[in-house]
């Protein structure tokens, strides 16, 4: 496994792969790896490509009060991981090597749906999310690409922007990874305190409610979304900041709720915000 810290490098390292007729996967991560992002490396070895992983916090993609200081990072349990799962590349650059002389004046937005949701409520979000992953598909040029549906506005923006700018990328989505209770695996369980970690069951809890309510006949999306609030709010530690029934496409409110819609929420825990979904 090679370990790559240059854009240059990782430049010369995809083109030598490139070259002796291997198709390129990129996994793009922020590190503190655990089974989800295993399960999307494991998705792009299925594909018997040359298995590209980048572990990059990318600044740009936090607000100015959010976690970017104390998002968790581990390079060398990291690196495991990749071992592990047979990776054979990481590209772990550093701040200068993705943002040289700190900012930058060209961004990439997604224009349609960067501004919903989570990007109502983390400003700038997907902004950032769109220009680090352009940055990555150019560096790389992998013609497959595999996201989580745990970031399912993610994956959707990222979808659309390889639409729109004509990226010849695949774009490969896997399910989420729950722990034993259901909780979303996810980088950020980690800040929780163990009173937090345990109550943090409610958003899972919340989602299945909305879909038993769903299964049994609910069909507006406000009763729907009232009930997610009303699990949440069973756990003091949390405080929802949303809870929304969307057309799992296009990611527009619904007037009802209808099969293969997706409920999808945000949630404090304490001081760490998480997210989750699910379709109905
Ligand atoms: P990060 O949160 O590290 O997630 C990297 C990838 O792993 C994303 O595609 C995410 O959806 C997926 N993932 C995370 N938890 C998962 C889970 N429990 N089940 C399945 N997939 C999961 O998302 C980012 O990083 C960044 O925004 C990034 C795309 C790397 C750009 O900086």
């Amino acid at each position: 496994m090679k370990v790559v810290r240059t854009v240059r490098d990782m430049q010369t390292v995809a083109a030598d792969a490139r070259r002796s007729g291997q198709r390129l996967a990129l996994v793009p991560t922020m590190g503190a790896l655990h089974e989800g992002h295993a399960s999307l490396m494991r998705k792009a070895r299925e594909q018997e490509a040359h298995l590209v992983v980048s572990i990059y916090v990318n600044p740009t993609q936090f607000g100015p009060h959010e976690d970017f200081k104390r998002y968790p990072r581990n390079l060398e349990a990291d690196l495991s991981v990749c071992q592990r799962e047979s990776v054979q590349v990481v590209f772990a650059p550093a701040d200068d090597e993705m943002y040289p002389g700190g900012a930058l004046t060209a961004w990439v937005e997604e224009t349609k749906l960067e501004k919903r949701f989570e990007g109502e409520h983390r400003p700038g979000h997907f902004r950032g999310v769109c220009t680090v992953v352009a940055k990555l598909f150019n560096i790389v040029r992998p013609d497959l690409a595999v996201f989580g549906k745990k970031d399912y506005q993610q994956l959707k923006i990222v979808e659309r922007m390889v639409h729109s700018l004509c990226y010849p990328i695949e774009i490969l989505s896997g399910p989420v990874v729950r722990e034993p209770d259901g909780l979303a695996m996810s980088s950020r369980n980690q800040l929780l305190s163990s009173s937090e970690r345990a109550q943090a069951t409610v958003l899972w809890k919340g989602l299945n409610v909305a879909r038993d309510l769903f299964n049994s006949g609910e069909r507006s999306p406000h009763r729907l979304e009232a009930a997610i609030q009303r699990t949440v709010s069973l756990a003091p530690a949390a405080r929802l900041d949303y809870a929304a029934i969307a057309d799992a496409e296009n990611l527009e409110p619904v007037h009802e709720a209808q099969h293969g819609n997706v409920a999808l929420l945000a949630a404090y825990i304490g001081s760490t915000r998480l997210i989750d979904n699910a379709i109905l």
